[in-house]
């Protein structure tokens, strides 16, 4: 094996570096860039709001069913916990939570088939969410909640009690490193990262079409 060899990088590092242009096709959707300066109406973001509120309940079920797993269950943290923030939010922003667009719901269906049973399916969808959120989601929160006069309530999703976002996401690149996935189940990982990127843009090119 060479130092060339992707291989002998960790994880962490093979992540970052390998699916850098699906975070910034995710990151250059524009639905999010909008919202964070406002141009678009509150009920937007609500509707934001309301397609996370199917994801992260659908993750959150897969983070219950994975507890217990060996690979999997070190990377369920109840202070990630999004639903209990979620639902607060909507019921501030006066949102009744009806139908998950479509990419939502596929979006969904994907962490069902993969994410309940096996952990590089986990990992894969729980790394996408819950690191953006804690990366990206640290200037989007603020940004959102000043764009549309959210004084404390109404952004609660962006708000992590007990954790401190730099150090955690430290502390989480050392768990992938430490993963024990098989080659294969790496490969399947890194796949499942840039699906998961994938379903996110198709969530938010829908939420752009709907609020265009
Ligand atoms: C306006 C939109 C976004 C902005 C401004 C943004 C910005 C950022 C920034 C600044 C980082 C930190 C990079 C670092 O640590 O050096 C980051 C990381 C990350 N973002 Fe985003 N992001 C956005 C959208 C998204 C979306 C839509 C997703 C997927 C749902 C996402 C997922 C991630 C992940 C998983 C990481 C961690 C990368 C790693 O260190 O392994 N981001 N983002």
């Amino acid at each position: 094996m060479t130092l060339a060899d992707p291989a002998t990088e960790p994880l962490s590092v093979r992540l970052r570096t390998g699916t850098r242009p699906d975070h910034d096709a995710a990151q250059g959707s524009g639905f999010l860039d909008r919202l964070a300066a406002g141009d678009l109406p509150r009920a937007a973001y609500a509707d934001l709001a309301t397609q996370h509120y199917f994801i992260y309940e659908t993750l959150e079920q897969a983070a219950a069913a994975m507890a217990a797993d060996p690979v999997a269950g070190r990377f369920v943290f109840p202070e990630l916990t999004r639903l209990p923030a979620l639902t607060a939010d909507l019921a501030h922003l006066a949102v009744e939570v009806k139908e998950p667009l479509p990419a939502t719901e596929e979006y969904c269906e994907r962490m069902r088939e993969v994410a309940f049973d096996e952990p590089w399916g986990f990992v894969a969808h729980h790394y996408t969410r819950y690191l953006g959120d804690l990366s990206g989601g640290q200037y989007l929160g603020p940004a959102i909640a000043r764009a549309y006069g959210l004084d404390g309530a109404g952004h609660q999703f962006f708000v992590f009690d007990g954790i401190e976002p730099p150090a955690f996401r430290t502390g989480y690149r050392e768990l992938l490193d430490g993963a024990a996935f098989s080659p294969e189940d790496e490969e399947r990982f890194l796949a499942e990262v840039v699906e998961a990127y994938r379903l996110n843009i198709a969530v938010l090119a829908e939420l752009k079409e709907r609020w265009s």
